[in-house]
């Protein structure tokens, strides 16, 4: 059988890897600045992970939701506690999709309505609803486009009140800081307002963290910048490091019934010790803290990089626009200077993604290869 081939791949075939290292099949070391989309939290290959996860398989890595599983309520407990969230409730499943899936199908029961408003350049995976609510008509199936969304620009509030007036909407899903989208964001002002309206026009309102939180954006949620407390908060990407886990945070006012959600997977043992250890080593090794500072010496150093226009993005969320594609240079960073990076639907953005545990050590290199390819290659890259 061959596989169904719908990625195009970079000649890399990582075999190992250790915090931001990855080292490839012929043992060449490469510095990993993306971390795997935005997933890798607290390092490949952390100790304490590894530790956790083997402890828990050699006891008992699955069992079903019909049983009580006791790894589940202590995940909550420690997520509610970090994140500031301890009167919310969690959802477990397996993947960022299926987080916003389930968000958007809560919100639709809680409202009893079924229209979706979400943002031009949104991303919010690839399932059904969530997909629909994915501002990209090419990964949209004839399918998935009998949803009913309303896509709007950021930072419009008035097109939102507009569109909340109309009395049918169940949802407003929007991204703290768009990843894939390219790092843009709403004002702070833009989401206090919307927070009012939703609460004003009984909509549910739904932060999509799954790239941005747990600690990316050095508060544990971004959103958090804002001052805004949503009903319901997706997450996954970080909280497994790897291992495929999501979930959605939801507000006390929303109540759950028996089968609303349900999922044979989600919130396995396994996946609640990886989960579980990733919160204790962000804890213990503070690394919401190193994110924001490590993030600051990021902006301090790149300002004078030739044809970068604008750094983008909080924390170790970043993007670098450039006034040029930089899909070359992703290519020579990669190839010549052994460095991962990410793009985005914004071309001319260079994604920066890595493990929360990097430092300036990571950041020097980075911004010599940098300088090195911009500089040599500036008549062909620029
Ligand atoms: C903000 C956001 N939401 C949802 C998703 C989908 O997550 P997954 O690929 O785990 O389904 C992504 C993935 O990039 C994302 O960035």
């Amino acid at each position: 059988m061959k596989l169904f081939d719908v990625y195009p791949l970079y000649d890399v075939e990582p075999v190992n890897a250790y915090n931001s290292i990855i080292i490839d099949k012929n043992g060449v070391e490469y510095l990993d600045l993306y971390g795997g989309h935005a997933v890798i939290s607290i390092g490949h290959s952390h100790p304490h992970y590894i530790k956790k996860i083997k402890e828990q398989v050699e006891k008992i890595g699955f069992y079903s939701n019909a049983v009580q599983n006791r790894l589940q309520s202590k995940l909550a407990e420690k997520l509610g506690k970090l994140s500031g969230y301890p009167d919310y409730q969690l959802f477990l499943c397996n993947s960022g999709a299926e987080a916003n899936e389930n968000a958007l199908k809560l919100a639709s029961f809680y409202t009893g309505k079924s229209r979706v408003v979400a943002f031009k350049n949104g991303f919010h995976g690839r399932t059904s609803a969530a997909v629909a609510a994915t501002d990209n008509t090419k990964i949209n199936s004839p399918l998935n486009q009998q949803q009913d969304v309303t896509f709007l620009p950021l930072n419009q509030i008035e097109l939102v009140k507009a569109e909340l007036k109309k009395g049918d909407v169940c949802a407003v899903i929007i991204e703290p800081i768009q990843g894939v989208g390219g790092l843009d964001e709403g004002t702070t002002i833009f989401f206090q307002q919307l927070e009012s309206l939703c609460k004003e026009f009984g909509v549910v309102l739904i932060l999509d963290e799954v790239q941005s939180g747990y600690g990316r954006s050095g508060k544990f949620f971004a959103h958090q910048f804002h001052e805004i407390t949503p009903d319901i908060i997706s997450i996954a990407k970080g909280m497994g490091n790897g291992f495929p886990v999501g979930g959605i945070i939801i507000a006390p006012h929303i109540e759950p019934n028996y089968g609303m959600l349900g999922t044979t997977f989600g919130g396995n043992h396994l996946a609640c010790a990886a989960a579980l250890s990733v919160l204790e080593v962000i804890e213990t090794e503070n690394l919401i803290d190193n994110a924001r500072i490590t993030g600051e010496y990021f902006s301090s150093q790149v300002n004078d990089l030739p044809g970068v226009k604008k750094i983008k993005g909080k924390g170790l969320m970043l993007g670098l626009e450039f006034d040029f594609e930089v899909s070359e240079l992703r290519k020579k960073l990669i190839y010549e200077k052994h460095i991962f990076t990410g793009g985005a639907m914004n071309k001319n953005v260079l994604r920066i993604l890595p493990s929360l545990t990097i430092g300036k050590r990571e950041i020097d290199l980075f911004i010599k290869a940098l300088q090195e390819v911009l500089v040599i290659e500036k008549d062909v890259v620029i």
